[in-house]
């Protein structure tokens, strides 16, 4: 087993990254949690997960309830938080007892909020089990729901007192799921770190063959990728923007496709978006966006998406939450594993390229 620690002063919270279930109890006692525990997952993973983990909690002498929601973002709904409040409020948990969210990264996100809001805030403890929620979404203490259409609107920073990652989970992951989820591990590396990028270039089939050693490694470097970004800016005020590499063409896309792509395969698709304005602004060469739209091809991911509209992406790029005086900032790679941020108002300039990723 691997342990990282993600430093926020006095929230602060270990990462355990290991190849089975056997360290919960163990976590558990090392977070001086002794209260009742209710694990809330969907209802694809309690197939798989829920007894392993109830066992090993309650071998451990913890008292353990689950609550089971129906899996699918349409689900992350203020509604499935209250079915949460009236399971804790009817096993009559307090201030000493913990949630855990058991699932990718819809379960991490609804059970993080519930922990944050219930009694003003009851423990919280993360095992993400989709490759999205172990390499993104459990680190950083982002939770919240979606709100009348809008993703993520309603939400709060709460962090976990830990997070238990067991690489193996993923193996039950359907293969579409499996490599939208490589498309945030690969941006980390094209982010930060060119070594773990080329890493990953060379180790897809040993990732998809789920090799417990590759696995684990590539895991242990997600987590402190993320973990050095969000230690650096807790509540994303500046620096933790560089993780929406990819993210400004891929969620127009995302949205222009009406969700019928998956995040990551719009965030791939981003990404070569993302490729093609640097090489266009002289930032790098065609060698190097040609080489990782074949690393995302070798992930199983799309690098382009027939049928998409220029006008129609441009004008959903402007509508996102994220853009401030109508004016377009980007995220571009100087080079790999190196990235700046970077205002472009060439609007033809963006649209050609947006003509490129049909
Ligand atoms: N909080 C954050 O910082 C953050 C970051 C990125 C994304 N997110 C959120 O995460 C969500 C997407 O996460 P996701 O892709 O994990 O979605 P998800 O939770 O819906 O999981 C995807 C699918 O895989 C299934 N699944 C999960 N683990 C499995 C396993 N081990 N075996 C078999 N099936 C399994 C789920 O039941 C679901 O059908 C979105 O709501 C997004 O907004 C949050
Ligand atoms: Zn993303």
């Amino acid at each position: 087993m691997v342990k990282l620690n993600v430093d926020l002063a006095d929230r602060s919270y270990p990462i355990y990254v290991s190849t089975d279930f056997s360290g919960l109890g163990m976590a558990l006692r090392a977070a001086r949690l002794n209260g009742k525990l209710m694990i809330i997952t969907d209802s694809n993973v309690s197939g798989y997960y829920l007894k392993a983990c109830t066992d090993e909690l309650e071998a451990a002498g913890a008292e353990v309830y689950s609550h089971v929601f129906q899996a699918g973002e349409k689900n992350k709904t203020l509604d499935t938080v209250q079915d949460i409040y009236r399971q804790l409020t009817a096993r009559r948990f307090d201030r000493n007892s913990s949630l855990i969210a058991l699932g990718g990264g819809v379960a991490g996100d609804i059970t993080g909020f519930a922990a944050a809001t219930f009694m003003r805030g009851i423990n919280f403890i993360q095992i993400p089990t989709s490759l999205l929620a172990q390499a993104d979404s459990s680190i950083g203490g982002k939770t919240g729901v979606d709100f009348e259409g809008s993703k993520n609107m309603v939400g709060a920073f709460y962090q976990p007192r830990f997070v238990y990652i067991n690489v193996k989970t993923i193996s039950t992951l359907p293969g579409r799921e499996l490599s939208s989820g490589l498309a945030e591990v690969i941006k980390h590396g094209l982010i930060l770190n060119a070594e773990f990028y080329d890493y990953l270039k060379h180790s897809m089939d040993k990732i998809f063959s789920f090799d417990e050693n590759t696995l684990q490694y590539v895991t242990k470097m997600n987590c402190s990728i993320k973990k050095s970004i969000v230690e650096q800016d807790e509540y994303e005020g500046g620096l933790r923007a560089i993780l929406n590499f990819g993210h400004t063409i891929g969620h127009a896309v995302e949205s222009a496709c009406e969700f019928s792509l998956l995040h990551g395969e719009c965030v791939a698709i981003g990404i070569s978006g993302a490729f093609r304005l640097a090489y266009r602004m002289g930032m790098l060469s065609m060698d190097e966006v040609t080489s990782v739209e074949d690393t995302l091809s070798a992930a199983g991911l799309p690098i382009r998406a027939p049928g998409l509209e220029p006008d129609e992406v441009y004008a959903r790029m402007l509508q996102d939450k994220k853009v401030k005086d109508g004016r377009l900032r980007f995220i571009l790679p100087k080079a790999i594993g190196e990235v700046i941020s970077c205002t472009i108002e060439d609007e033809r300039l963006i649209k050609e390229v947006i003509r490129e990723l049909q």
